[in-house]
């Protein structure tokens, strides 16, 4: 059996006395989406940002394909392929989808003015693989759907040859039309063979959408079970009791 694309072992996330997150082990393999379910404050967010490097962690080990690394910032999980994105999105609400994907790191010109036919192409790429009808990438985004917003976010993130990806509450904040398409983005990145952790209150969307659910309470692992092998009364049951039933 291959290693997991991702491993987490033992890991510990303290703020002062507040353990966040203790002991928690949990693999992700590619292909393959893993919603981390739990209830508010159970330590979803502190365990995803352990991973993205927004948190450096107390205790416990990381590996990717099997190997120990060290994650200390966004850029070193960045470096291992890791991108996450963040349920605010953070676009630049003024620039076109292209823009928003090269920020940060535009492509220039020989005589360095910015190369926006060759963004512009490499964005609309990019977005294609998400989204095969989307073709205007210059529409500053604050007049995009929201689910086409999620869509340019999700394009960034994935852009820079990103394999594993972390999405936390990525449909908080959209209708159920949106929210649909954003399963179906996931789809398409689960078949390209990312891995996706996806942090989500929503069951019925995780159920949908995960191969395998991860439930945590008071920043413990409860239990991870496959999703066809289990039911949402189970599951919920985890969140609430914070024991493992089966
Ligand atoms: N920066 C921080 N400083 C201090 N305590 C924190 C910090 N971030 C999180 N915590 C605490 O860590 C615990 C886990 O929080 P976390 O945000 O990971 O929960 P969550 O499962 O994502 O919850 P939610 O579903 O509400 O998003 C909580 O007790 C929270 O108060
Ligand atoms: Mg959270």
């Amino acid at each position: 059996m291959t290693a997991p694309l991702v491993e987490l072992r033992g890991v510990e996330k303290r703020f002062g006395g507040v353990y966040a997150v203790t002991g928690v082990g949990l693999a992700l393999y590619a292909g393959e989406v893993v919603g981390v379910l739990g209830h508010n404050g159970a330590g979803k967010s502190t365990l995803m940002k352990v991973l993205s490097g927004a948190l450096p962690l107390d205790a416990g080990e990381i590996r990717i394909d099997g190997r120990p690394v060290s994650i200390q910032s966004p850029r070193d999980a960045r470096r291992h392929g890791i991108e996450t994105l963040y349920q605010t999105l953070a676009l630049a609400e003024n620039l076109g989808a292209a823009a928003n994907l090269f920020l940060g790191r535009e492509i220039v010109t020989r005589l360095g003015t910015l190369d926006d036919h060759a963004m512009e192409r490499a964005a609309l790429e990019v977005i294609r693989r998400l989204s095969p009808h989307f073709d205007d990438v210059r529409t500053p985004v604050q007049n995009l759907s929201g689910g086409q917003r999620q869509m340019v976010a999700i394009a960034r993130a994935i852009h820079f040859d990103a394999r594993v990806l972390i999405m936390d509450e990525p449909t908080a904040a959209l209708g159920p039309a949106e929210s649909g398409a954003v399963g179906a983005l996931i789809a398409r990145l689960k078949a390209e063979g990312l891995g996706i952790f996806l942090v989500s209150h929503d069951l019925h969307d995780v159920f949908e959408i995960s191969d395998r659910v991860a439930v945590l309470a008071n920043g413990r692992l409860v239990g991870v079970r496959n999703t066809s092998e289990v039911t949402r009364e189970q599951v919920l049951e985890m969140i609430i009791g914070g024991a493992d039933s089966a």
